[in-house]
């Protein structure tokens, strides 16, 4: 492989550099379609709500019925509010520089989103948030690999389950740790070595609400992660589960503190791929 520039073409290492940012905003974009066609549908709910209580409201004289009627307006409303606000802010991605960020916020904004669809396929999801540091990222990039594990997981489990949500402190490390954990299908050994390779996927398609089967999920996570100078680490049992564990650094890189690596220089070439796990059933993007 060349990489010298000759007759002013980019070189084939500039082009795979452009096509993997290409690839990052395609991926996003098709976040982005996935969570307009959700929220779309819990937004029409909502209005269905608004809509229902003013003809209560209307039909019903006493005060007292009025002001519950209100109430009930005003709730659906303020979610509304909220439901448009957390897309806006997902799509808009206005930064595409570090700043210090609150994971816990970014969690919260991402469970908002998809409140509806886990409560649609029986997924209780439980929040373990700890007080940690703010962490040195991009959050709208954080949110992206969030969303992406969250739909993952909730794949895992068609006929329901529990996820747990985790944000710790890991202080041996001087890592800020955001864990996903599902009781899922499980990843067996075999395909658990392939997970991160773009477009390694075992969904035969889209499921119903239109989410997943095209394999970079998983590639463009890792991508993003490495970019913030941190890594991945899934451990899972087939049977009965799966957790990924994002560690990102805890304190600001001091390499090259005003910005973040680019998401196409961190990835590593292909070959790397075959690298193996630590465990029969755990890997870490660090180690491949
Ligand atoms: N939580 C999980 N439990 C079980 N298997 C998982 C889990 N997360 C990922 N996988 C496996 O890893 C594969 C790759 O995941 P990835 O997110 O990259 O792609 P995908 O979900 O198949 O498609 P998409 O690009 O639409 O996300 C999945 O097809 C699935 O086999
Ligand atoms: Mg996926």
């Amino acid at each position: 492989m060349s990489n010298v520039a000759c007759d002013g073409q980019p070189t084939l290492q500039q082009q795979v550099a452009i096509l993997k940012q290409q690839l990052a905003q395609a991926q996003k974009l098709t976040a982005i379609g996935e969570l307009v066609s959700t929220t779309t549908h819990e937004f029409n709910n909502v209005l269905m709500t608004i809509i229902n209580y003013a003809k209560i409201g209307l039909r019903q004289t006493d005060p007292a019925s009025r002001e519950k009627a209100f109430e009930k307006i005003l709730a659906a409303g303020n979610r509304a509010a909220k439901i448009t606000t957390g897309v806006l802010g997902f799509a808009r991605n206005r930064s595409s520089g570090f700043e210090p960020t609150d994971l816990g916020r970014v969690v919260d904004d991402s469970l908002m989103l998809l409140e509806k669809e886990m409560s649609k396929y029986r997924i209780r999801v439980e929040r373990q948030i700890e007080p940690v540091p703010t962490a040195w990222a991009n959050g709208n990039q954080i949110q992206q690999v969030l969303l992406n594990l969250l739909i993952n997981a909730r794949q895992a489990m068609p006929k329901g389950g529990l996820i747990v949500v985790r944000l710790s402190l890991d202080a041996a490390a001087d890592t800020i740790d955001l864990m996903v954990r599902d009781s899922g299908s499980g990843i067996p050994p075999e395909t658990l070595r392939k997970i991160f390779d773009p477009f390694f996927t075992t969904k035969s398609g889209p499921d119903a609400s239109g989410k997943g089967g095209t394999g970079l999920g998983l590639a463009m996570c890792r991508d993003i992660i490495e970019s913030h100078h941190g890594r991945i680490r899934v451990d899972s049992t087939p049977g009965r589960g799966t957790a990924f564990t994002l560690k990102l650094p805890s304190k600001r890189p001091t390499a090259n503190p005003s910005q973040p690596l680019p998401i196409a220089q961190q990835s590593p070439p292909a070959a790397a791929a075959e690298a193996r796990s630590t465990s029969l059933n755990a890997v870490d993007t660090a180690t491949r």
